[in-house]
């Protein structure tokens, strides 16, 4: 199964992008990694919009703005990374969904209104770090999961938080050694 690493960490020392690779290592398998800070998604406009539509009306699914969305959906495993923002995830990250959410690329509908994956995507993997304690998981984990499971018909989640991270007099080394032995256990439960 292809690993493919999404990364939405744009903090040069970002603890999350720590974990994923922790993940990463202790998963042992090969991966390709798309950093969203060097290679960012543009949101949708009016032009861009257009541009997508009359692509996919005339069959040209192989064009670079299609990249995304094509390296997407070869992969079996998504292992995503992004810090919790403003009670969610980072916009660039929502970008990217936006090049990856496309119907007759990635999703279609067959009979009824129920979206059939055209991807071979089967397990989400997020990992996500917070300043303080999340109020719920909703906005963050709960949205992605939504898309993974309704789009791309993706059973198969794991999700790996650290919290509280710069509350004042917080210890984030034991925090993070805390997931990290979340992750060991995630393995060894696993093997
Ligand atoms: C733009 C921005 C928004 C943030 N919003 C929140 C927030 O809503 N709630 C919270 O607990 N922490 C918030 N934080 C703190 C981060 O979640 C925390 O520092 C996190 O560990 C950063 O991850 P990183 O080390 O991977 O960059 C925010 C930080 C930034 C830079």
């Amino acid at each position: 199964m292809k690993t493919l690493f999404i990364n939405a960490c744009v903090r040069e020392e970002s603890r999350t992008r720590q974990l994923a690779y922790y993940y990463l290592e202790k998963n042992g398998m090969p991966f390709e990694e798309l950093d969203l800070e060097k290679e960012r998604a543009m949101p949708l406009d009016r032009a861009g919009l257009l541009k997508r539509g009359e692509l996919l009306e005339q069959g040209k699914t192989d064009d670079p703005l299609f990249r995304n969305a094509n390296q997407f959906r070869e992969a079996g495993e998504i292992v995503i990374a992004a810090p919790y923002w403003d009670l969610s995830i980072p916009a660039i990250l929502k970008d990217y969904i936006e090049t990856i959410d496309i119907v007759g690329l990635t999703f279609h509908y067959v009979a009824d209104d129920v979206p059939k994956t055209l991807s071979k995507v089967r397990k989400l993997v997020f990992l996500t770090t917070a300043g303080g304690t999340m109020i719920n998981d909703d906005y963050g984990y709960g949205y992605l999961k939504a898309i993974f499971e309704n789009f791309f018909e993706v059973k198969d989640f794991v999700y790996f938080k650290a919290e509280k991270l710069d509350l004042y007099g917080a210890d984030p080394e034991r925090i993070l050694a805390e997931t990290r032995a979340e992750i060991d256990r995630y393995f060894a439960e696993e093997s």
